[in-house]
């Protein structure tokens, strides 16, 4: 049994040789402002609030692009935060207007916009022929069916969720995800740039988010039919089901076989045979050859930390480490409890470069000149150590956040030690955000190895900044209970 006293004592002595910020006393006053600014960035659509935009225009330099625009993933923390505020109307209105918008053209039947915006009295959406580089989003569609499950597990607007656009919309859906592929495999397969990563990053095929997702995405599809089912029994709604949960099952195995690693799996990786030919049992389904094994990799997973990397490919892992990802994966429950414990190792671990002065950073390592040319075309904003190329998100900080308080919640006697260490790291990153971001103007990212500098094209009064930050101060003083709502 472990002593309490003891066990408090060495909390405080853990979270004294951390803490790297002070608690400010302004704490209640910085929030009051930020739920101002949050007021703001809401729009209506006939005389509807209907959900935010990306960023409310700069105060004097008047940028505008895009960022005028609702964007579906920018809205994810939005509902979640109005979800728990009860604020229930914005909600609804906002995954009604998204439902209209799936899109019904033969090439893309069942896709959600990326973003839409109203013009001249006429809602638009973007499924990629808007955007820079045309591109289309597969994460904006997986998110839908999760916040849709959040609002009516949560509301109990079970007849939104039976309803027949509901319902419609989500078969659409599956229609699109679930289906024979060339793969063979139970992931979708996407472009470089369908997700939070829209900028190329050399992330197609198989990215760990749009994966986890995905995950997130067929389980709550089948909480929704599950409704749909409790009310009128019909054998092609069974099937679906049947089809579904299997898929969702041979996805978990995939992911973590495949893309979780470890110290241990990793000697094992190293030593595998290649060029494995015919139908004997095989070791190395990828052929991956242990010289593409970066080293960085010995120091950062240490003895007893692991992580999910970020794509699998022939012959091509990708080692780095994405944190929405990985986050995800934590809070779908994609890893098993011990996985998400060794995840947090890591984190701790290599908490200077993934928290540094900013938490949190989006994918690490960075990519470095040569690389960059030649990866991503020499995209200027994603040049060595910013945006999405080690740039520091100050959005992403609630998905790890929430990820550890729900699991001290749901496993509170396990590794006390370890979560107490986390809970510390959290609370830190907290006031990390709370000292700096107003004013830093709530920017989109920051820059640089230590995540210092504000982002070179950064916008200000981003949303998801602020409201990121609203969620993670929800979370740890208003109501802890509301993390439930994430559990799927
Ligand atoms: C950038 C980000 C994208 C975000 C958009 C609006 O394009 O890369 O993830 O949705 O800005 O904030």
């Amino acid at each position: 049994a472990v002593n309490k006293g003891n066990l408090n004592k060495m909390a405080e002595r853990f979270s004294q040789k951390n803490l790297r910020v002070r608690p400010s006393s302004d704490e209640e006053k910085i929030v009051t402002n930020a739920k101002a600014h949050f007021e703001k960035t809401l729009v209506d659509i006939s005389g509807e609030l209907v959900g935010s935009v990306a960023a409310l225009e700069h105060p004097t330099k008047n940028l505008k692009l895009n960022y005028g625009e609702i964007f579906l993933r920018d809205n994810v923390p939005v509902m979640i935060y109005l979800i728990t505020q009860k604020r229930y109307d914005i909600v609804k209105k906002f995954l009604s207007v998204c439902l209209e918008l799936q899109s019904t053209n033969y090439q893309t039947r069942g896709v959600f916009p990326t973003s839409f915006v109203e013009e001249k009295g006429k809602l638009i959406g973007d499924y990629g022929q808007r955007s820079i580089g045309r591109i289309t989003s597969a994460d904006a569609s997986l998110w839908w069916p999760i916040l849709c499950w959040f609002y009516v597990n949560k509301s109990g607007d079970y007849s939104f969720g039976k309803s027949q656009s509901v319902q419609r919309g989500i078969q659409l859906l599956l229609d699109l995800v679930l289906h024979p592929t060339f793969e063979g495999t139970p992931v979708l397969f996407v472009p470089d740039c369908a997700f939070m990563i829209d900028r190329p990053m050399d992330v197609w095929g198989a990215p760990l988010e749009v994966e986890v997702l995905l995950h997130g995405c067929l389980k709550s599809c089948i909480h929704l039919m599950e409704l749909s089912r409790a009310d009128h029994v019909s054998r092609l709604l069974d099937q679906r089901l049947i089809l579904t949960s299997q898929w969702v099952e041979d996805l978990r195995s995939f992911l973590l076989k495949h893309y979780w690693v470890t110290s241990k799996t990793m000697q094992i990786l190293r030593r595998r045979p290649t060029e494995q030919y015919g139908d004997d049992q095989h070791f190395n389904e990828f052929n991956v050859q242990p010289q593409v094994v970066p080293s960085w990799l010995q120091d950062w997973l240490e003895n007893r930390g692991g992580y999910l990397i970020g794509n699998i490919r022939t012959g091509r892992p990708d080692f780095r480490f994405y944190s929405l990802g990985n986050s995800l994966a934590c809070m779908f429950g994609v890893l098993p409890q011990a996985e998400q414990r060794a995840l947090f190792r890591l984190v701790l671990h290599n908490r200077q470069h993934l928290m540094a002065q900013m938490p949190m950073r989006i994918c690490h390592p960075h990519m470095d000149v040569e690389e960059w040319q030649n990866k991503t075309g020499s995209d200027p904003k994603n040049w060595p150590w910013s945006y999405h190329n080690g740039g520091h998100w100050p959005s992403l900080l609630w998905f790890f956040g929430a990820s550890v308080l729900l699991h001290q919640k749901r496993f509170p006697t396990e590794d006390v030690i370890l979560m107490e260490e986390m809970r510390s790291l959290v609370e830190e990153s907290y006031w990390c955000q709370l000292n700096q971001l107003p004013k830093q103007e709530w920017a989109e990212y920051f820059d640089g190895p230590t995540g210092t500098w504000v982002g070179q094209q950064s916008r200000t009064y981003q949303t998801w900044t602020i409201v990121g930050f609203l969620l993670m101060h929800h979370f740890l003083r208003e109501e802890n209970n509301d993390l439930d709502m994430l559990n799927l």
